[in-house]
């Protein structure tokens, strides 16, 4: 009998199986309980002898069952960690997370500088009318700009605006003064070389306030800062230039970030990078829209240009070509 009980404990295949054993041996109305119970009816000299036998069989099991238990569990646990193994060799897809081109985060950047000091962020069509993007900006009909050359037109006059400046107009002729607003966006040009793409970004600048109130002091200083915080501790001026809209205009530089103003091939051995347009609106500007006894700034600037300058990318063309090697270093 012993045995056997000892065997079945033994044969248990799995944690299951000896869980039944278990009841079946030594639960309340099991083998043993009911071979405890016999003890009632052995003779006076012999219960002491069975009972011993029976309290020694009690603890063999006993053991055998720990043992057996503990090593079913091991067995178990062995098996589900082969199950759930991460094999570490295996291939797998790559799971791409995405991010924000290059230029589209350049473009967040100049935006949050701005509306950091409380310009507000104005959009405009894409198409506009010729009183929009050149009449109203002071560019005659005989100005170049307006040329086929330059503008992509559609048959029915309109065009694709070739600046953001429309939205300054637009901004102006919906709101008084004072104003003080950015406006981003894509532009068109007919122009297509290594330099030179048919879209590409601008980000419009526009403060307008009580005559007097604005000066290219003000446009200065706030040009000044906002190229520090986009490019750190370079040199910066102002070089005289012209606008149709402003008036005096400047174009802006900033000292190579290549070579630090050494001269290189970047920067046409001058040492400085072209990065801005500016100047004090032109009074035909206010004329056109309305306003009188005001004075504001303007500026302009390529977002293109800000993101190869920032990311040293040298070739234009890599920022709309969709390389997903060019891409996947800004994730
Ligand atoms: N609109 C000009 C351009 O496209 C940039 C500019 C904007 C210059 C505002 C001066 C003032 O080149």
């Amino acid at each position: 009998m012993q045995n056997n009980w000892i065997d079945r404990i033994e044969n248990s295949l799995n944690l299951d199986e000896l869980e039944a054993v278990r009841v079946s041996i030594f639960g309340k109305k099991g083998e043993l309980a009911k071979a405890f119970a016999q003890l009632k009816d052995a003779s006076a000299e012999e219960k002491p002898k069975i009972a011993k036998e029976l309290n020694a069989l009690k603890q063999t099991l006993t053991k055998t069952y720990d043992r057996k238990r503990a090593e079913l569990e091991e067995q178990r646990l062995q098996e589900r960690l082969k199950r759930e193994a991460i094999d570490v060799s295996l291939y797998s897809p790559r799971a791409g997370g995405g991010a924000l081109h290059p230029v589209m985060h350049t473009m967040d950047r100049i935006i949050e500088y701005f509306t950091d000091l409380n310009f507000a962020v104005e959009t405009g069509p894409l198409v506009e009318d010729e009183f929009h993007n050149f009449e109203a900006l002071n560019l005659p009909d005989y100005h170049p700009a307006r040329d086929m050359q330059d503008t992509f037109y559609f048959k029915d006059g309109k065009l694709l605006r070739t600046h953001t400046s429309p939205v300054q107009i637009r901004t102006m002729m919906k709101q008084k003064p004072p104003i003080r607003m950015i406006s981003p966006g894509a532009v068109f040009r007919r122009d297509f070389d290594l330099t030179h793409t048919p879209q590409f970004h601008q980000v419009e600048g526009l403060m307008v306030d009580e005559k007097g109130k604005v000066s290219f002091a003000n446009l200065k200083w706030i040009l000044e800062d906002f190229l520090h915080t986009m490019f750190g501790g370079v040199d910066v001026r102002f070089r005289p230039s012209f606008f149709p809209f402003t008036e005096p205009s400047a174009e802006v530089d900033i000292s190579c970030i290549f070579c630090e103003g050494k001269g290189c091939r970047v920067c046409s051995h001058t040492g400085w990078l072209e990065v801005l347009g500016c100047g004090m609106v032109d009074p035909n500007v206010f004329k056109a829209v309305g306003y009188e006894d005001v004075s504001g700034y303007a500026f302009g600037l390529g977002v293109e240009r800000f993101a190869m300058l920032i990311h040293r990318i040298p070739d234009l063309r890599s920022l709309f070509e969709g390389d997903l090697r060019l891409l996947e270093q800004f994730r």
